[in-house]
């Protein structure tokens, strides 16, 4: 099997016009394309999970936008209900607003590029933080699927395992939707990294064990102090983790960084549909949380390895971006 190329992950078709996605929903069992026409068929994809991952989210509003302005809608209409489609993605409000200077397929298509460039540069900087022989645990999907090409964590174990440092990974299926059993552990099993699903509650009791030497995720909001929200169960992860002595990493872009947001105590965290969760009885579905800054021990971006204190550096990234 061979990697997802950016273009298959997402594209923008002049012909038509058209936004052609990978339906996330139907992977693993089946690799199928949803169109979508118009940029309210974009944000309702990315609504209802057709695109996700925090980098992907921003691409596909992005080309959404793109495809508004070659079919001659309201721009303004359009990037309303791009960005209403989820709340707590920073990528998807800076894609939005990167857009609005030019809302060409170039920009769009420029846009995807430069993601999946900082994620290989992202990549490269996080190998420092593996030793040799390194098993990882890894939560959600943070891979190519999920930035538009390469990965973030994902891309960030990619690099150790090609560098010989990597030797298995620890896969949370990651409720409630499993994007880690269903994606994660489909694009490992593509660029051949050894791993396992567990149940994101076994992750204590392998730590415990000794079979955890680092924990490493994404990020859908970075706030300017280094408080991170990320897929619900990553704080718990983030606790166990410190409880047990292993170093906990953040690997996204500067455009997850989001300096107007002081603390994570304002990041807004989005509650998905009971219905997710249970058909039967009532659900609470928290679909983030948000790790605070003293429980990551680095944040890689594409600028580099982040220690504590987080905000200069992060200022400093983010104003290079
Ligand atoms: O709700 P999702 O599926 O869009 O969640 C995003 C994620 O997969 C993660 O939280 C991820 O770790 C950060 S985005 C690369």
């Amino acid at each position: 099997m061979s990697e997802l190329e950016p273009e298959r992950i997402v594209r923008l078709e002049e012909e038509g016009p058209r936004v052609v996605l990978l339906d996330q929903r139907r992977l693993p069992d089946e690799e199928v394309d949803l169109v979508c026409t118009t940029a309210v068929e974009v944000a309702e994809a990315i609504r209802t999970l057709a695109v996700r991952g925090a980098p992907a989210i921003g691409i596909a509003a992005a080309y959404g936008l793109a495809l508004a302005a070659l079919r001659g809608e309201d721009l303004a209409e359009a990037e309303r209900e791009l960005a209403s489609s989820r709340p707590t993605a920073v990528n998807l409000f800076w894609a939005l607003a990167q857009m609005r200077v030019d809302p060409t397929p170039d920009r769009a298509r420029a846009l995807h590029r430069e993601e999946v460039d900082r994620c290989r540069r992202m990549s490269a900087h996080a190998v420092v933080l593996f030793g040799s022989g390194t098993r990882a645990l890894t939560h959600c999907n943070a891979g190519g699927l999920a930035t538009g090409g390469y990965g973030s964590a994902v891309g960030a174990l990619r690099a150790a395992w090609e560098r010989g440092l990597l030797v298995s990974v620890l896969v949370d299926e990651t409720r409630p939707l499993l994007q880690g059993a269903r994606l994660t552990a489909w694009e490992l099993e593509t660029v051949g990294i050894p791993h396992a699903v567990i149940a994101d509650s076994a992750a204590g009791s392998l730590m415990a064990r000794g079979e955890v030497d680092l924990v490493v995720t994404g990020a859908d909001r970075i706030a300017a102090n280094g408080d991170t929200a990320n897929k619900i169960g990553t704080y718990s992860l983030a606790v166990l983790a410190a409880h047990h002595d292993i170093p906990f990493y953040i690997v996204a872009p500067s455009s997850t960084v989001d300096l107007a947001t002081a603390t994570g105590a304002e990041i807004p965290i989005e509650e998905r549909d009971g219905a997710e969760i249970s058909t039967r009885f009532a659900a609470r579905n928290p679909a983030f949380d948000v790790t605070p800054a003293e429980l990551i021990a680095a944040i890689v971006t594409e600028g580099g390895v982040h220690r504590p204190p987080y905000a200069e550096s992060l200022a400093r990234v983010r104003a290079r971006a």
